[in-house]
């Protein structure tokens, strides 16, 4: 399991690389795929997890499942609504803070999984939101640049 990266540290804020379809099935993405899923598994309120929240550069993100993962490879949003939806988020790399953010309403993605297939999904509500989440993190963008307003709750540490 992979200590989960703060705010204040630069590696969420450099713009993630993407994954070479070459490494795709590698051990070396295997490994990389596996440790960002214990590592979510492991926390209680995490609902997704980007490859960059564990220190590794590449363009993955992940979304917790019942049994296992969803894995987004190389993710590009190909459609956006210009309709918002105002919601409220939080992200295990900004520990005991949540904001009210606007974001789009719904999307479709293309990604490739951890075969290297591509696939194209549309998202709406919290879905899509999740998704807007993670492709942020791997810009070098946290909710918190971009929320009306945060808050602070009571767990910290
Ligand atoms: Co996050």
């Amino acid at each position: 399991m992979a200590i989960i990266i703060q705010a204040k540290n630069q590696i969420l804020r450099e713009k993630a690389k993407e994954v070479p379809f070459k490494d795709i099935g590698s051990e070396k993405l295997k490994k990389i795929l596996g440790e960002m899923a214990k590592t979510l598994y492991a926390s209680e309120d995490g609902i997704a997890l980007a490859a960059p929240q564990i220190g590794v550069p590449l363009r993955i993100f992940i979304v917790k499942k019942e049994i296992s993962p969803s894995i987004f490879i190389n993710p590009k949003i190909i459609k956006i609504s210009k309709k918002k939806q105002i919601l409220s988020e939080g992200c295990l790399s900004v520990n005991g803070i949540y904001g009210t953010i606007k974001r789009a309403e719904k999307l479709t993605i293309e990604a490739l999984d951890e075969k290297g297939r591509k696939f194209t999904r549309g998202a709406s509500g919290f879905m899509a939101q999740i998704i807007q989440h993670e492709i942020d993190h791997l810009n070098g963008t946290l909710f918190i640049d971009k929320a009306i307003n945060l808050l602070k709750t009571r767990k910290e540490n």
